[in-house]
């Protein structure tokens, strides 16, 4: 994929796209969730999809969707993101805040299943924000907590 990641995330911050104050964390997440997207194993839908999720703990870990001919095996990168977080850091780990980046016109919100999973590990379901970014580094980000994304959500304590 042509992409300059450096370019884009510089353009991204010094336009004000990515709300707030432009911290390291939000660039690093912008940059790896990129260079993720580069990497997705997409042959049969072709829509590269990248994720960077940063831990509680101030760690950055990145995913991207892995496709199978089987079509049902497939891993979405919000979900490869999560996974390899949970390698490295256990099971207990929880989001601060997370991107993801598509090459496409328009951000890409997360599907239904990655809302729940997300659901599952985030810090905070009404504060930690959830950032899609599409190709144009100068358009805002759609910024949405779990709780905007699947509102009266099913999770661990309704098994109760
Ligand atoms: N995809 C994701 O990685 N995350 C989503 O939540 C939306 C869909 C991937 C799965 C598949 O590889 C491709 O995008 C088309 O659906
Ligand atoms: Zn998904």
């Amino acid at each position: 994929m042509q992409i300059d990641t450096d370019k884009f995330v510089l353009k991204a911050l010094s336009s004000g796209a990515f709300v707030n104050d432009c911290n390291a964390n939000r660039s690093a997440m912008l940059a790896a969730a990129i260079n993720a997207a580069k990497n997705a194993y997409c042959p049969y839908s072709k829509f590269h999809v990248g994720a960077a999720l940063l831990t509680v703990t101030g760690d950055i870990y990145a995913g991207c969707n892995v496709e199978n001919a089987m079509y049902n095996g497939m891993s979405h990168a919000e979900l490869t993101a999560i996974s390899n977080a949970i390698v490295h850091e256990g099971n207990d780990m929880l989001i601060a805040e997370m991107v993801i980046w598509t090459p496409t016109p328009d951000p890409t919100p997360s599907c239904g299943g990655c809302r729940q999973l997300l659901r599952e590990h985030i810090a905070s379901r009404s504060e930690s924000v959830i950032w899609s970014f599409c190709d144009d580094p100068t358009r805002p980000p759609l910024g949405m907590t779990v709780d905007e994304l699947l509102p009266h959500s099913f999770g661990p304590e309704n098994l109760a």
